[in-house]
């Protein structure tokens, strides 16, 4: 997606040669035309595979996963992330671990909202080691849904995720894969 890869270029910054902040459209301010582009790709990626649900995890995966929504027609479940859980009757729950913040937290979505015969496509905003994906997944398949496959906006493609998400036989749709963060520039696969 140029305009994407534009915008990486124009107003992303190195922070090491493993993270990539962008701030400037994602994480903290939000562009919705750029966002608007993000979800028709995606539901471009995916007609005709009969989603009924896209399933994302709070906070940086619902600004493109809306956008997603709104192009497919489709309702938009966002886990919530918690520290510690006691009442959990009525959930799904699961760990994740992430690499960044090395913390673990828990990941829920209500049982209501999700079930048997719903086809999933789980959106996020990265996908760096894929724990937060793999996460997702572990309630997709607690809730006895299909997982159709993954949408991510911008995919490093020098850790683990995409290689540990497709050995489980998942389809992975990255909007901007970037090869390299090294030296303070973003290189992009292809
Ligand atoms: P993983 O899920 O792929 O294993 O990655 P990791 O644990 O390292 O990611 C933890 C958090 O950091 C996630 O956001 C993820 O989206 C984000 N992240 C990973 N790599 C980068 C990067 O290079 N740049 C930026 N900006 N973010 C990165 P989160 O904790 O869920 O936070 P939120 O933004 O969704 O609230
Ligand atoms: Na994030
Ligand atoms: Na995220």
């Amino acid at each position: 997606m140029d305009a994407l890869k534009e915008k990486i270029r124009n107003e992303g910054l190195v922070l090491s040669d493993k993270v990539l902040k962008v701030d400037a459209f994602l994480n903290h301010r939000i562009d919705p035309p750029l966002m608007r582009e993000i979800g028709e790709e995606f539901a471009r990626r995916f007609a005709g595979e009969g989603i009924s649900k896209i399933l994302t995890l709070e906070a940086s995966g619902i600004a493109p996963a809306v956008m997603a929504g709104l192009e497919l027609g489709v309702p938009v479940i966002f886990a919530r992330k918690h520290h510690s859980l006691t009442l959990t009757d009525n959930l799904y729950t699961a760990r994740v671990y992430s690499f960044t913040k090395q913390v673990e937290s828990n990941i829920t979505v209500s049982r209501q909202y999700l079930g048997e015969g719903d086809r999933v496509l789980l959106i996020d905003d990265f996908l760096a080691n894929g724990k937060a994906a793999l996460g997702l997944i572990d309630i997709v398949q607690q809730a006895g849904a299909t997982l159709v496959g993954l949408g991510i906006v911008i995919e490093k493609t020098f850790q683990a995720g995409r290689a540990e998400l497709e050995a489980q036989g998942y389809r992975v749709e990255s909007l901007a894969r970037i090869a390299s963060l090294t030296g303070g520039e973003v290189r992009f696969v292809d």
